[in-house]
């Protein structure tokens, strides 16, 4: 039998559900552990309604902007408490309605179950309206449920000190500046957001058509001592696959360097990782045969010092790769308007953090600026590769370039 503590540890959210209904008397032993979750002054005002119906299902995805999650699993019950009691400032309907959620959770846990909280209910007063509830009831989330038809690693939490206080509040945190634009960041502040963005763990799984590309393009100047620089969270190397053997990764965190080797071994990769941290990098003048830097040029809070680097560690000859995204395409322009319409705390943490597009022309000045001689461009669309004049709106911009 597992422990309480097993119990916490093993619950994952599970986003794969496979198709087969869940047994009654496990959905009945679920909701009695939400039960006996506690309430504010035991009003246990909380409503579940539990949803199987597709066409319900259909109905709050469509009219109601629910969550479209809430139609891969067999089971969503949708918890309600009731808002005219326990209010601001404290929201103890949304804490009592949690509290009934996370019970729910572990014992679905216990029972083999996978299961997933949704936040995302969509428009309260639309969904009471499908669901036939009165509007004092809030629909506070969606608890889904169903056999899981994947297992997800346990995504990376934060290390425990980082967020105890002992008796008074000790700001360890490094904050986020409330702007996208890689100006306003620290270099530290960066390598925070980083760690943040690594510990959501289960989205790093999809590869696009692009990155595929690139990487066929890089795996032909592999030879000699390769630096991959800032490499989270890792997936260009995992595309790379055999041709990291000689291969040293930088990063800024020994956070970051275990998850993608965490990440790498499970390809049976294991190229070594390298920490240090503010914009010099830990190694002599002249160390390497080729630098890759994959997207960084547009996050790096210094990318100009960046580049400097780079070239520094470089051996004369050596080639510097450069990828990165370009403004001047159909998406950069798309996410440059939207980093524009909303440049505040809450895009930052929940998109990018910092980033600001270069268009091809800015990156060739810069790289020309330090030195180093532009040998090729290539622009890549999906599958495409572009070497004139369209090169300069494809997605993403590769540079070869080298010191001479
Ligand atoms: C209040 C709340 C709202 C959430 N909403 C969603 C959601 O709308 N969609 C989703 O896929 N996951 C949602 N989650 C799940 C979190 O993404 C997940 O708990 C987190 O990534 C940690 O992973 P773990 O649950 O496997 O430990 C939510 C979790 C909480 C606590």
């Amino acid at each position: 039998m597992m422990s309480i503590k097993d119990i916490i540890k093993e619950r994952r959210s599970i986003r794969a559900f496979k198709d087969s209904a869940i047994s009654k008397t496990a959905l009945m032993e679920i909701l009695e552990a939400g039960l006996y979750a506690p309430t504010a002054c035991n009003l246990q005002l909380m409503e579940y309604i539990v949803i199987t119906d597709k066409a319900l299902k259909d109905q709050l995805v469509k009219r109601a902007n629910a969550s479209t999650r809430i139609k891969g699993a067999p089971v969503a019950i949708l918890i309600l408490y009731d808002k005219r009691y326990h209010g601001a400032p404290n929201y103890n309907f949304i804490q009592s309605a949690s509290a009934s959620i996370e019970n729910m959770l572990l014992r679905a846990t216990e029972l083999g179950l996978g299961s997933l909280w949704i936040g995302d209910v969509g428009t309260p007063s639309i969904v009471n309206e499908i669901v036939k509830a009165p509007d004092f009831l809030m629909p506070v989330a969606f608890v889904l449920l169903g056999l899981p038809s994947e297992a997800p690693p346990q995504p990376i939490r934060r290390p425990l000190e980082s967020l105890i206080h002992w008796n008074t509040f000790a700001d360890k945190a490094v904050h986020f500046p409330s702007s996208c634009n890689p100006k306003n960041w620290s270099v530290i502040q960066y390598s925070e957001f980083q760690k943040r963005h690594i510990r959501f763990g289960s989205r790093f799984s999809s590869t696009s058509e692009e990155s595929r590309v690139l990487a066929e393009m890089l795996k032909e100047y592999v030879g000699g001592l390769t630096l991959d620089l800032l490499s989270s969270p890792g997936t260009h190397l995992y595309n790379l696959g055999e041709s990291l053997e000689s291969m040293v990764f930088y990063e800024q965190s020994y956070e970051i360097v275990r998850f993608i080797n965490n990440r790498l071994s499970k390809k049976g990769l294991h190229p070594s990782g390298i920490v240090g941290q503010g914009s010099r990098l830990p190694f002599r003048e002249g160390s390497f045969d080729r630098v890759i830097c994959y997207c960084k040029m547009e996050q790096y809070p210094g990318p100009y010092q960046l580049l400097v680097e780079a070239r520094r560690v470089l051996k004369r000859g050596g080639l510097l790769l450069l990828v990165s995204r370009n403004l001047l395409s159909y998406r950069g322009l798309l996410g440059q308007l939207n980093r524009w319409i909303r440049d505040d705390a809450e895009s930052v943490l929940r998109y990018h953090g910092p980033l600001r597009l270069h268009s091809s022309r800015e990156l060739i000045r810069n790289v020309r600026k330090v030195g180093l001689n532009i040998r090729k461009t290539v622009g890549v669309t999906d599958s495409k590769k572009a070497e004139s004049w369209r090169k300069h709106f494809c997605r993403l911009i590769f540079i070869e370039c080298q010191k001479t």
